[in-house]
């Protein structure tokens, strides 16, 4: 074999890589997407030896000559990556000898693939999860647009998908907010823990060179350097943490998405969506059907796929680094594409619904769902305990059930029935906005309560 051609290890070795190993062995494909955080860790690397005259200025200076040079190949398409070299940053390695020469043999001192695929990931899952905060971001102020334009919209709210208390769609809303806040707040920690720089550990050992981790840490934007050699080329919870905040967010998505097929269907009929976000069908022509909501609840389960992976690639994993770790990135990678389509088809979904007000008005009244107002109104008025009060609205709705009338249909004499002693003002407790409106506890679904809260997220979410 041309020794061009032989592999870092070739001097050791008789024969090439199995072919078959190779396809396998090989995550070039894979992990090419980490090309600017490998090429930026090298400089920075190469700097660092510079100024600690590990190597020479020149020299240094040579190597990012070539790096640079390297960068702009693969940025416009002009590299030739090679499974031979089996990944990233041997192909880049590969690619300096050819461009700067032997000189480029001086790169690897005082480091070792271990210590950089970490700093190259750690660097890309931090871009990553920024990227992700700003579609959150996004989806939450399209979620805050539509709830003040439904602040009056009163809907059915549902416990066992049982109409349960009347509530303000802006409210539901608002719900969703909180959801995809604790989300983007999960990426934000995740990014605070990765504040801790790998480079420089080497294999696992640490290096004799007289480095400076704490240039390196600094210049890659970590604020230390790790402290412990063994635990850094081991360590990959910060991929376990992406993977586990995306799967939560994938859940709260796969949620919504959930909800809105529901109330899309042609028995809630409570919302409606854009002809863009609906497709039709081959055989049956009056079909409109919700295909973006029902791919994005499917690919959630892709998501808690990587992160179990990932898991269970870790569990038996001995310190320090192992090879089945390199199929990390791929399994990041991917949650991460997926998690960010789905986010953005989640915002187009919200954006594109239109609330059938009327239906939801009209449901809202259905299911006796002002009966604990009435337990309440008793309670307030009538100075009875609670499970008194309950006692007789539950005897009101029995009633209401009978005569196959709902609350609001029913006249003081028939409410007198129930319970004698009441005057005409306990009619407005069947009011379902006068329910909503009662709701003003914080956090409660009252007008006035959502209008504050839409306000307060809108300053956050400018
Ligand atoms: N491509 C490898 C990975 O992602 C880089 C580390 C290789 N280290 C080793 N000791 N073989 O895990």
């Amino acid at each position: 074999m041309k020794s061009k051609n032989k592999a870092v290890w070739g001097t050791r070795f008789n024969k090439p890589i199995s072919k078959k190993f190779e396809k396998i062995g090989a995550s070039i494909d894979i992990d090419k997407r980490l090309f600017e955080e490998d090429i930026l860790g090298s400089i920075v690397h190469a700097q660092m030896l510079g100024k600690q005259k590990i190597i020479n200025k020149k020299r240094s200076k040579k190597i990012i000559g070539g790096l640079k040079k390297i960068r702009n190949e693969i940025k416009r398409n002009k590299f030739n990556f090679s499974k031979k070299y089996e990944d990233i940053h041997l192909n880049i390695e590969k690619r300096l000898f050819t461009i700067i020469g032997s000189d480029a043999g001086y790169l690897h001192i005082a480091r070792s693939r271990n210590d950089q695929v970490i700093t190259d990931f750690k660097l890309w899952i931090k871009k990553s999860s920024i990227e992700v905060i700003k579609n959150i971001n996004g989806l939450i102020k399209s979620f805050l647009k539509k709830a003040e334009g439904n602040i009056k919209t009163i809907m059915p709210g549902f416990t066992h998908l049982k109409n349960a208390q009347p509530i303000a769609f802006a409210h539901y809303l608002l719900a969703y907010v909180e959801m995809f806040k604790r989300d983007k707040e999960r990426f934000v920690n995740n990014i605070n823990y990765i504040n801790e720089c790998p480079l420089g550990v080497g294999a696992l050992a640490g290096t004799s060179y007289k480095i400076d981790r704490n240039f390196t840490s600094k210049k890659l934007g970590f604020k230390k350097p790790t402290n412990n050699s063994i635990d850094t080329v081991s360590d990959r919870d910060f991929a376990l943490d992406f993977l586990s905040s995306a799967s939560i967010c994938a859940v709260h998505i796969s949620r919504l998405a959930e909800e809105l097929i529901i109330w899309n269907s042609d028995i809630f009929k409570l919302i409606k969506f854009d002809d863009k976000m609906l497709t039709g069908s081959s055989i049956m022509p009056q079909k409109k059907n919700p295909d973006p909501a029902e791919l994005i609840r499917g690919r959630a389960g892709e998501n808690f796929g990587k992160l179990q992976a990932m898991l269970t690639t870790m569990k038996g994993l001995p310190l320090s680094y192992y090879k089945d770790m390199q199929e990390d990135k791929k399994l990041v990678f991917d949650s991460f594409d997926i998690l960010m389509e789905s986010i953005l088809i989640s915002n187009e979904l919200v954006k594109s619904l239109k609330p059938n007000k009327e239906r939801m008005l009209s449901l809202a009244n259905e299911g006796y769902t002002t009966a604990t107002d009435f337990a309440d109104y008793l309670v307030q008025n009538k100075n009875l305990s609670f499970r008194e009060g309950y006692i007789i609205s539950a005897k009101l709705v029995n009633y209401a059930e009978k005569k196959k009338k709902k609350l609001n249909e029913l006249d003081l004499n028939e409410i007198r029935k129930i319970k004698k002693d009441l005057d005409k003002d306990v009619m407005k407790v069947f009011d379902v906005r006068n329910s909503v409106n009662l709701k003003t506890s914080y956090g409660g679904t009252s007008t006035k309560n959502i209008k504050k809260m839409i306000s307060k997220l809108k300053k956050e979410f400018k």
